[in-house]
C-alpha cells in the first residue's frame, strides 16, 4: 500500500494508473475510520481496479468554534485498516500541502449549500466542495464514493459534479449503523456513556417517522411533529433541525408522496450528530 503526502506524488501515481487503463475509485475521508468508511472502501474495491483513500481533516469546512483541533486523528490505525481492505493508495497531505499560503480560490454551490447543515454551519459546504474539487483534480477518479449518512453533502457534491462537469461517477452508499441503530460517525468517540444512550434519540425519531410514513402519513408537518415528539422525551438532546426536504435540492416539502429525505441534527452534550432516512 502506497502512502503519499504530497499532491505531486499522488497526482502522478493516479495519472499512471489511469494511463495503464485501470479504473480508479476514490474514497475521500477525514480519517478516524469506522465501518461506515470501510463500507465505502469495500464498494470501491468491488467496482474498481484500484482504490485510493484520502485522509485529510479539512480545516476549511470547520467553523471557528467547531471541533477542528480536537477532531480524532488515528492515522496509524487507519492505515492498518485500509491495508487489510486491499487499498492501493492513501493520500494524506498536511494542511500546508493542500492549502499553500496565499490560496484564495474556493468552490461554492449556491443555494443547496445554504440548507440543512449549511444553514447551521455557514461556510461548511464551501469548505467541503473546495477540498473535494481539489481531490478530484488530484486523483481524477472514474468513480468517487460517499455515504448517505451525510445526505446534504451528497446533494451538494452531486450538484457540483453536474454543474462543473467533473468526468466521474458519484456512488452513494447506505448508512452503516451500530447494532442499536446509532449511525456510525467519527464524532461518536466524543460521547460519554450517558450521551451514547441519549444519542439514540436521532435514529429513534427517524424510526417513528418511518413507521408513520408506512402507515400512510404523508404530511411533512405531521411527520416532523412525530419526530419532535421523540426528541421531547429526551430534553437534554437539543434539536438543531428536523426537516422533510427534497433529497436533491434540500428544499422543504409539504408532502412526502413523491419521495422525501427526513433529516435530523441535534446536539448531545457538545457533540453535534446527524442522521437521516429516505422515504
Ligand atoms: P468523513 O466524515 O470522514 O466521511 C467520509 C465519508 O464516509 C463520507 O462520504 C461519509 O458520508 C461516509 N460515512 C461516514 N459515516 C458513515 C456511515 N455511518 N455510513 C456510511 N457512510 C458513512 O464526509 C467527510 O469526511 C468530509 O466532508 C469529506 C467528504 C472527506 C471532505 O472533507
Amino acid at each position: 500500500m502506497l502512502i503519499f503526502k504530497t499532491v505531486r506524488e499522488a497526482q502522478s501515481a493516479c495519472a499512471q494508473l489511469r494511463g495503464e487503463g485501470r479504473i480508479l475509485g476514490l474514497v475521500p475521508t477525514m480519517g478516524a475510520l469506522h465501518e461506515g468508511h470501510l463500507s465505502l472502501v469495500r464498494a470501491a474495491r468491488a467496482e474498481c481496479d484500484v482504490v485510493a483513500v484520502s485522509i485529510f481533516v479539512n480545516p476549511t469546512q470547520f467553523g471557528p468554534n467547531e471541533d477542528f483541533s480536537k477532531y480524532p486523528r488515528t492515522f496509524d490505525e487507519d492505515c492498518a485498516l485500509l491495508k487489510r481492505e486491499g487499498v492501493h493508495m492513501i493520500f494524506a497531505p498536511m494542511v500546508e500541502e493542500m492549502y499553500p499560503a496565499g490560496a484564495t480560490t474556493f468552490v461554492n454551490v449556491e443555494g443547496v449549500s445554504e440548507r440543512l447543515d449549511g444553514a447551521s454551519r455557514p461556510g461548511h459546504f464551501r469548505g467541503v466542495t473546495t477540498v473535494v474539487s481539489k481531490l478530484f483534480h488530484i486523483a481524477v477518479p472514474h468513480k468517487a464514493y460517499f455515504g448517505q449518512k451525510d445526505a446534504a453533502q451528497v446533494a451538494v457534491l452531486s450538484k457540483m459534479v453536474r454543474d462543473l462537469n467533473f468526468p466521474l461517477q458519484m456512488v452513494v452508499c447506505p448508512i452503516v449503523r451500530e447494532a442499536d441503530g446509532l449511525a456510525m460517525s467519527s464524532r461518536n468517540r466524543y460521547l460519554s456513556a450517558r450521551e451514547r444512550q441519549q444519542a439514540l434519540t436521532l435514529s429513534r425519531a427517524l424510526g417513528k417517522v418511518k413507521d408513520a410514513a408506512s402507515a400512510g402519513e404523508s404530511s411533512a408537518e405531521k411527520l416532523i411533529e412525530t419526530a419532535r415528539g421523540v426528541f421531547a422525551e429526551e430534553p437534554e438532546v437539543r434539536i438543531d433541525y428536523v426537516a422533510l426536504v427534497n433529497p436533491e435540492t434540500l428544499e422543504d416539502i409539504s408532502d412526502t408522496r413523491n419521495g422525501a429525505l427526513a433529516a435530523v441534527a441535534a446536539f448531545v452534550g457538545n457533540t453535534r450528530l446527524i442522521d437521516n432516512l429516505l422515504l
